[in-house]
């Protein structure tokens, strides 16, 4: 039965033509994400039986404690995309500052960056709940053979060349675009390889499921609270179901199969939500916009922000078109 099923090396191949700049770039970069993401994998799925659980004592650029984990995964993906001679330069959530790759080369040919959140849902590693890796792919804009600069990083979401996430679920899939659909590969762990078990994901136009962190809905803006309300509320096909992981790419990845809408709007405590647009939105934007969905802040396209700093964090709301356009309304008429 599997042996019938493409593998995630074979399709590369076959699709690189499609790839609109040079063909077997496209493949270095993936079978590199592909490499680090079963490396990573291989320490998250033993994460209860080694000294790997817990905090690494450390914060993060943004206040955030640092898990054991978030560190091994940014130093895996690093260490990875650096040994390829595709990537320049990778910016992580985990990092300060942008790291560039072989910046005083003269003949530095590489071409792409990377920007990662190495491991996503970090609060679920102790207690054995799914956690994921969401990566966005774009071209430098500098010149070749110059170090790279914040300029690279500070791209619009509309640039980018491809973009994905690894879940490490009940089992390990990655899921990735490059602007022509979306495509899902499941590992068998028993020989390394991953095999395409969800070709061209779509999200449903329309969903029954909202995701959000309801503890903080007093804090939520007024058309926030409403359109949650509607979600509630007997009508139609309403009431909607609430599913809440925590971890963006799990909630992503079911609303995506099952229809539904993830939310992180922003807070009266947090004017900007939590999610990072760079690492986050941007290439769940992508994703979402390649699987027929919609990504948005309430006013804008996701992809269509201006970054002003790695960091940066936006209000997010992802996942079936109409759900999405529905929240936008309930956003609109209060502000
Ligand atoms: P990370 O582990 O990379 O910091 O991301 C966690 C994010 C996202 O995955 C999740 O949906 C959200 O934070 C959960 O935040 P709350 O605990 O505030 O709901
Ligand atoms: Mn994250
Ligand atoms: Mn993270």
């Amino acid at each position: 039965m599997l042996l019938k099923k493409q593998t995630l090396g074979e399709f590369i191949i076959e699709n690189q033509a499609s790839f609109k700049y040079t063909s077997g770039e496209l493949s270095r970069l993936i079978n590199s994400i592909r490499l680090a993401a079963k490396v990573v994998n291989h320490e998250v799925n033993k994460a209860g039986l080694v000294d790997i659980i817990g905090t690494a004592g450390d914060t993060n650029i943004q206040g955030e404690d640092q898990q054991k984990l978030d560190v091994y995964a940014n130093d895996k993906f690093i260490q990875t995309l650096t040994n390829r001679n595709i990537v320049c330069g990778i910016a992580s959530e985990e990092e300060d500052d942008f790291v560039a790759i072989n910046s005083q080369d003269e003949n530095n040919q590489n071409k792409y960056v990377v920007l990662i959140d190495p491991l996503d849902g970090s609060s679920n590693i102790d207690v054995n709940v799914s956690v994921g890796t969401i990566f966005s792919i774009y071209r430098r804009v500098t010149p070749l053979g110059t170090p790279v600069t914040i300029e690279d990083f500070l791209q619009k979401g509309n640039q980018q060349v491809a973009a994905g996430y690894v879940v490490y679920g009940t089992s390990t899939m990655l899921v990735y675009t490059t602007g022509h659909g979306v495509n899902g590969f499941t590992l068998n762990p028993a020989i390394g390889t991953f095999y395409l078990s969800h070709p061209n994901m779509q999200f449903p136009e329309d969903g029954k499921i909202y995701s959000v962190n309801e503890g903080n809905y007093i804090h939520f803006p007024q058309g926030v609270k409403d359109y949650i309300k509607y979600c509630q509320m007997e009508e139609g096909d309403r009431p909607y179901t609430s599913r809440y992981i925590g971890s963006l790419v799990s909630d992503f990845h079911r609303n995506m199969i099952k229809g539904g809408i993830y939310m992180y709007p922003k807070h009266s405590k947090n004017s900007n939500g939590k999610l990072r647009l760079l690492y986050e939105c941007n290439p769940m934007a992508f994703l979402a916009e390649q699987a027929n969905g919609k990504a948005s802040n309430g006013h804008t396209r996701i992809m269509d922000i201006e970054p002003t700093e790695l960091h940066q964090r936006v209000p997010f709301f992802c996942g079936s078109k109409n759900m999405v356009e529905k929240v936008e309304e309930f956003i609109q008429k209060h502000e």
